[in-house]
């Protein structure tokens, strides 16, 4: 290109050369060449400037605001914690970008705790310069290929290998082994990798050389690397700082300042990535004529500013320009030039670095400027060292300026007057410019005077970080995997719930025909739904959810009132004597009627008793077993109307008129129907969980008739204790089963209720962390807590609006002590025990609903589904999920789910307006 530069520098073929007759060198030479190195120089005044600058951007992009847009990015990285020094292992670190146009490979051994340091073993390959600005597939090409051509030196087999990525580019990191380009830096310019996942496009291209198995499980930015390496000394090392091609620093941060993450614990490490920094104000008066002319022919004009003044790539160049400014001048070289002074890239920084050094005789720069194709004279190797320092002390003391920043950063998070750091120091800059790193912690004193700062060079050139975050990230992947192949039994297939569904018809079929069945199918003596014609006062109780209620229930024109209240059943009472049961029930209807100021009247009465009864009227249910919390003695096998009667008399209360006893599903139903004459179904997933529904009275094999309909009580928490769910049970579900006062009892209801999922997900807790993948592989003892995890937890961890950091507060008010990874898949074994319970009752909702349009003969049936229960209604997502599964397994139902606001005792109260309608009738 033949064009005259920003600084009027002749650049291109015809250019470079000496003047026809050599210019004598201008009086006023001294004077520009003081006028060019006084550019370079920067106040005191200027570094503080750029020093808030930063801070304040810093600041700004940590807070999230967008307006202006920070020229800083302050990348959350995933990494959490600096090493533990427990990390073992054999790795494979791919390093691109931290070395200019080379990339490295490295084979790093940690030894954990025990043993010596291993020195890895590494091989640079020299990156051709087409492919740095070609497709983006042949760079990831190329690196695979340098990767197989390094492991083939290893006697690795095909035996799988754990690589971390070592990327130096600004990327957005969305997990461990996940991070999106933002925009290439330093010389590289590929096709079609900006905005891509970088670890997928390398492990494709793995995939796409096929010579080992390697599996990319981290990808770490320089910086971080840096950092994770260091040995930690005194205390741990939280800064890393890294000057190589490009410039770059990481630090640790308070989580709950970084507004991107929903954290509020601990810390995480934040690439600041301030090559990026340009703040007019602060950088503007340091800007000199070179600094514009150098970003105008970089690859990336306008961007990268502050890392064009700092980064190695951008040293040599600098030089270059003020030389060849110089050489045009008349000022060196006799006012001669070259090829290589006039063209880009022309010296490289090494040259600078050793021009620069003091140790270095003039005869070694004299060497450097003749390989160049200069004729430097004597005094030219004065000057052009002079150059060289004022470049590279600018570049250290901007440096110290933005490390200084960080420093601030640190000391405001950590609300610290003094901060004693240390800060891990890597790149080519520092190992060559000797005066680098003197320059660099002088002024860092200045500017942050209270910062004890020690500096601690990497090992490794970072590799040995990024082998540290490879080992830890390898050890998450390990932990999913166990924790996918744990949760695998609770992710049912369509075919497996279809399989459900079917196996609850035949059980329904065989219930209802009176044979062996694990569903008992028993009629209830409500023969038809509301019509809203019933009308009265009535007394209602409603027992065996999560509250016993006592209510009064007017059903009149305007509608229904209700007045109830809660009384609580101490589980010793619960699980007493039925005696003790009945009188406290008792006991509270008294109370009730006191308050309400309904002593001494006889209302009649409807009884929720949500437990199996055979029951021969309306008005009789023998309890056939207990369920869930409740095992009061000599109740099974009685009749509970006639045990509530006898209470009655022993507490000599006033005569109650019993006349009906309801199932909750029933009551549901019924309430809900009054609202809605299509519900024909009740649905209950609380405490425990169940379903009835209007069936033929033909089909109905234990009561006599032909006609008309009856509702059945399914009891369909028993489906599956013949043992016809054993497939689909897990060892968790086993063990809840053992633990509970009922086994082998209720086994579809102990995968779906309530009072279960709380204790599978406890159980799956316990097994996880015997794997070692949850809570450090440390039991807690309140883990080993019956009931400790309550199935409202689920609930609560579930919900969408619920931030992890909230999950973690849930768990660690249980006194679990987790990290977030542990919060995480706390999360994710809760939606599987759920999902799982939702599915299931989806496909016993998709069984009834499919009898019922059978049954009637239909093409399309149209129906409603009177629901109720805490878990169903609490849920987040368990009503969706049933709703999705129904309509998957039923397609030709159109299902309604209607919840029920009332709770059951008002459809007892109207099974008892209907008996009394009924009752008057027959008295006419
Ligand atoms: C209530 C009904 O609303 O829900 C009860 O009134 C029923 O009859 C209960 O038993 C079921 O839910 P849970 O969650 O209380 O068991
Ligand atoms: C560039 C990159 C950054 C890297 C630094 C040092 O600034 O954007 O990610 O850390 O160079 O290599
Ligand atoms: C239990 C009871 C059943 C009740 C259900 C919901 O399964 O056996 O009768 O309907 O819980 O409360």
């Amino acid at each position: 290109m033949d064009s005259v530069g920003p600084l009027g520098l002749q650049q291109g073929d015809g250019a470079p050369g000496c003047p026809q007759e050599a210019l004598p060198c201008p009086s006023n030479s001294p004077e520009l060449v003081q006028e060019c190195l006084r550019q370079f120089k920067v106040t005191g005044a200027q570094l503080r400037q750029i020093q808030a600058s930063l801070l304040g951007s810093m600041e700004q992009a940590l807070s999230g605001q967008a307006n202006p847009a920070p020229t800083v990015r302050m990348l959350p990285t995933y990494v959490g914690s600096v090493p533990h020094g427990t990390e073992q292992g054999d790795f494979v670190v791919l390093e691109l970008g931290a070395i200019g146009a080379s990339l490295r490979v490295l084979w790093v051994t940690l030894m954990g705790t025990k043993g010596h340091r291993m020195e890895p073993q590494s091989r640079e390959f020299v990156i051709p310069q087409e492919v740095m600005v070609g497709p983006g597939q042949q760079l990831f090409d190329f690196a695979a290929r340098c990767l197989s051509e390094f492991l083939d030196a290893f006697p690795v087999g095909n035996q799988g290998l754990q690589l971390g990525f070592s990327f130096s580019f600004p990327c957005h990191q969305t997990g461990l082994d996940k991070s999106t380009l933002i925009s290439w830096t330093k010389g590289f310019r590929c096709s079609g990798v900006e905005g891509q996942d970088v670890v997928q496009l390398l492990r494709d291209a793995i995939q796409r050389q096929g010579a080992y198995s390697i599996d990319v499980v981290a990808v770490v930015n320089d910086a971080v690397g840096t950092m994770m390496g260091c040995e930690p000394g005194a205390g741990p090392c939280e800064v890393g700082l890294v000057v190589d091609t490009g410039t770059n620093a990481c630090y640790m941060e308070e989580a709950r300042h970084v507004a991107v993450l929903d954290e509020d614990r601990g810390r995480v490490c934040i690439s600041v990535e301030w090559g990026s920094f340009s703040d007019d104000g602060a950088l503007g008066p340091v800007l000199t004529t070179f600094d514009h002319a150098l970003d105008h022919e970089s690859l990336n004009p306008g961007a990268q500013r502050f890392e064009k003044m700092i980064g190695g790539l951008y040293l040599g160049e600098l030089v270059r320009l003020v030389l060849a400014h110089l050489a045009q001048r008349g000022v060196l070289f006799g006012g001669c030039t070259s090829p290589a002074l006039l063209s880009r890239g022309g010296i490289l920084p090494e040259h600078v670095a050793e021009m620069e050094d003091p140790s270095a005789g003039a005869a070694r720069v004299h060497t450097i400027l003749q390989d160049l194709g200069l004729r430097p004279r004597a005094s030219d190797t004065e000057l052009v060292r002079h150059v060289c320092a004022a470049v590279c002390t600018r570049a250290a003391q901007l440096c110290a300026a933005a490390l200084a920043a960080v420093l601030s950063r640190l000391q405001r998070s950590r609300e610290q007057e003094t901060l004693q750091i240390a800060v891990a120091t890597g790149g080519r800059v520092f190992e060559r410019h000797p005066r680098f790193l003197s320059i660099l912690q002088e002024t860092v004193m200045l500017l942050a005077p209270r910062c004890d700062v020690s500096f601690i060079p990497s090992v490794d050139g970072g590799g040995r970080g990024v082998a540290m975050v490879t080992a830890v990230a390898a050890r998450l992947a390990a932990h999913r995997r166990l924790l996918e192949e744990t949760l695998a039994p609770f992710r049912l297939t369509r075919e497996q719930l279809a399989a459900v569904q079917a196996q609850m018809r035949e059980a329904m079929a065989r219930g209802l025909r009176g044979e062996a069945s694990s569903l008992r199918m028993l009629p209830t003596y409500v023969r038809a739904t509301p019509d809203g014609s019933e009308r009265g006062d009535f007394l209602a109780l409603d027992l065996g959810g999560t509250n016993f209620r006592v209510l009064l229930v007017r059903v009149a024109t305007g509608g229904v009132q209700i007045s109830s209240q809660i009384y609580s059943i101490p589980e010793c009472v619960a699980q007493g004597s039925g005696q003790q049961l009945f009188d406290h029930i008792v006991d509270c209807i008294v109370d009730f009627q006191q308050k309400q100021g309904l002593s001494g009247q006889s209302l009649p009465l409807g009884f929720t008793f949500s437990f199996p009864c055979r029951q021969l009227g309306l008005d009789q249910g023998i309890l056939l077993t207990w369920t869930k919390g409740f095992n009061a003695s000599d109740c099974e096998g009685q009749d509970v109307v006639c045990l509530l009667r006898e209470a009655i008399r022993r507490r000599q209360a006033t005569e109650l008129n019993v006349v009906a006893i309801v199932n909750d599903t029933v009551g549901t139903m019924m309430s809900c129907g009054y609202e809605d004459p299509r519900c024909e179904v009740g649905l209950i997933v609380g405490t425990g969980t169940n379903a009835c529904y209007m069936e033929e009275l033909r089909n109905v094999a234990s009561v006599a008739g032909d006609s008309g309909h009856m509702c059945i009580n399914m009891e369909w928490g028993a489906f599956g204790d013949d043992g016809s769910l054993g497939m689909l049970s897990t060892n968790f579900d086993a063990s809840v089963d053992q633990a509970s006062i009922n086994p082998g009892k209720q086994r579809f209801e102990k995968m779906i209720s309530g009072m279960y999922l709380g204790e599978i997900v406890r159980h799956v807790l316990l097994h996880l962390t015997s794997l070692g993948v949850l809570f450090r592989g440390q039991p807690t003892q309140r883990l080993q807590t019956r009931d400790i995890f309550k199935t409202k937890f689920l609930s609560e961890i579930e919900s969408d609006s619920l931030a992890l950091r909230q999950v973690r507060a849930i768990l660690e008010a249980l006194g679990l002590p987790l990290t977030s990874d542990d919060a995480l898949m706390v999360l994710e074994v809760c939606q599987a025990v759920s999902q799982r319970a939702a599915q299931l009752c989806g496909a016993g909702v998709a069984a009834v609903v499919e009898k019922i349009r059978e049954n009637r003969g239909l093409e399309e049936l149209t129906v409603s589904v009177g629901v109720d229960g805490t878990l169903y209604k609490m849920h987040p997502h368990f009503s969706s999920l049933v709703a999705a599964t129904v309509q998957e397994l039923a397609p030709r139902c159109a299902v309604t789910f209607l919840q029920s606001e009332d709770g059951s005792g008002k459809g007892a109260a109207l099974v008892t307006a209907v008996a009394c309608r009924l009752a008057q009738m027959t008295h006419v």
